[in-house]
C-alpha cells in the first residue's frame, strides 16, 4: 500500500467509500462489512462516510466493520449536513455518528457542502469539538477555490485539514486552479467518485480500453491509478464487493507511461480555463 503524508497523518492512497452501504438486505450488509474488512486487512486505513449516507445506515455498517481492529490505526472520516452546521446541531450530529460508528472520536469531520450557516460559526463549532477531543481534525467538502479562499480569511480558517471534492478522469476541472491552490498551501485533497459514481454509467473511451488491455487490467483500475498518478490525491472508491477492493488495491501497482497519459488527455482534455466545481 502506498501512503500519503496528510499534515503528519499517514493515510493510505486509496480509502474506502461507503455511500449507499447499509441500504440493502442483511446479506448485502454482510457483504459490505466483508469488503470493508478486506480493505482494512490489506492496509487501507482511510474510511469515508457521512450522516447523510442512508441516514446513518452507512455509518452503522462502518461501525460493525471496524470492531476488533486497532482503532488508532484507522482514519475514520464522517460528514455533517449543511443544515446541521451550527455548533449545537453539529454536536448533536457528531454524537449520533459516534454512536453508530461505535467509536469515541473521529479522525476527520467534514462540512458535507456549503449551506446557509455562516462559515465562521461552523469553524468555531468544529474547533470546539476538536478541543474536546471528539474529532482530531476538521475539514470541508465540495468547496471550490473561492470557498477555500473565503475560509482561509476567517479566524482559524487556515487550520482546515482537507477538502473533499469530485475528481476523476472525466471531471478534472479542479486541476486548473483548486488542486494547485491546495498543493501550494499544503491542504490535502480527497477526491471522490473515481469511477464516476455507481450510477451504472461507467467512464469509457477508446484510449481507456486500449490502455486497460495493454496492462491486462480493468478500466476501473486505470481510472483509479490515474487519479493517484501524482501521489497527491487520496481517492476514495466505494466497493461493496471484496473482489473490487482487491482489484482497487492491485491497481496501485500499475504505472502509466507518459505516452498513455497523453492518450488519456486526448480523450479527456485537461482544463484550460476555470470551470465551476462539479458535485455529485
Ligand atoms: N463528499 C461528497 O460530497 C461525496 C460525494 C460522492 C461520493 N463521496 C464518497 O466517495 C465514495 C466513492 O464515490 P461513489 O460511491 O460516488 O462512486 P465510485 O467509487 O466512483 O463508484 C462506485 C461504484 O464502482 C463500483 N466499483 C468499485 N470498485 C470496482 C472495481 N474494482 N471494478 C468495478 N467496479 C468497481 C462499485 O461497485 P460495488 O459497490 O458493487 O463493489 C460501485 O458501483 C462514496 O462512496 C463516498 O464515500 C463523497
Amino acid at each position: 500500500m502506498n501512503y500519503l503524508d496528510f499534515k503528519g497523518e499517514k493515510v493510505s492512497e486509496i480509502g474506502l467509500g461507503t455511500w449507499y452501504m447499509g441500504e440493502g438486505d442483511a446479506a448485502q450488509t454482510e457483504q459490505e462489512i466483508t469488503a470493508l474488512r478486506y480493505g482494512i486487512e490489506h492496509e487501507i486505513n482511510f474510511i469515508d462516510t457521512a450522516e447523510m449516507y442512508g441516514e446513518g445506515k452507512a455509518e452503522s455498517v462502518v461501525g460493525q466493520a471496524i470492531q476488533g481492529y486497532d482503532r488508532s490505526k484507522l482514519f475514520v472520516t464522517s460528514k455533517f449536513y449543511p443544515f446541521h452546521a451550527t455548533p449545537e446541531l453539529m454536536r448533536a450530529s457528531l454524537e449520533k455518528s459516534l454512536q453508530r460508528l461505535q467509536t469515541d472520536y473521529l479522525d476527520l469531520y467534514l462540512l458535507h457542502w456549503r449551506g446557509n450557516t455562516p462559515l465562521i460559526e461552523t469553524v468555531k463549532g468544529m474547533q470546539t469539538l476538536q478541543q474536546e477531543g471528539l474529532i482530531k481534525h476538521w475539514g470541508v467538502s465540495n468547496f471550490d477555490t473561492a470557498d477555500m479562499e473565503e475560509l482561509l480569511r476567517l479566524e482559524n480558517g487556515a487550520e482546515v485539514f482537507a477538502n473533499e471534492d469530485l475528481y476523476n478522469l472525466q471531471s478534472r476541472g479542479v486541476e486548473f486552479d483548486l488542486l494547485p491552490w491546495q498543493a501550494k498551501r499544503s491542504i490535502p485533497f480527497i477526491g471522490y467518485s473515481p469511477f464516476g459514481s455507481g450510477n451504472g454509467k461507467s467512464i469509457e473511451s477508446p484510449a481507456l480500453s486500449k490502455i486497460a488491455a495493454a496492462h491486462e487490467s480493468t478500466v476501473q483500475q486505470i481510472l483509479l491509478v490515474w487519479v493517484t498518478r501524482n501521489h497527491q490525491v487520496l481517492s476514495i472508491p466505494k466497493a461493496s464487493q471484496a473482489k473490487h477492493v482487491q482489484s482497487n488495491i492491485a491497481a496501485l501497482e500499475i504505472k502509466l507511461s507518459d505516452q498513455e497519459l497523453a492518450l488519456l488527455n486526448q480523450d479527456f482534455p485537461e482544463p484550460t480555463s476555470k470551470q465551476s466545481l462539479e458535485v455529485i
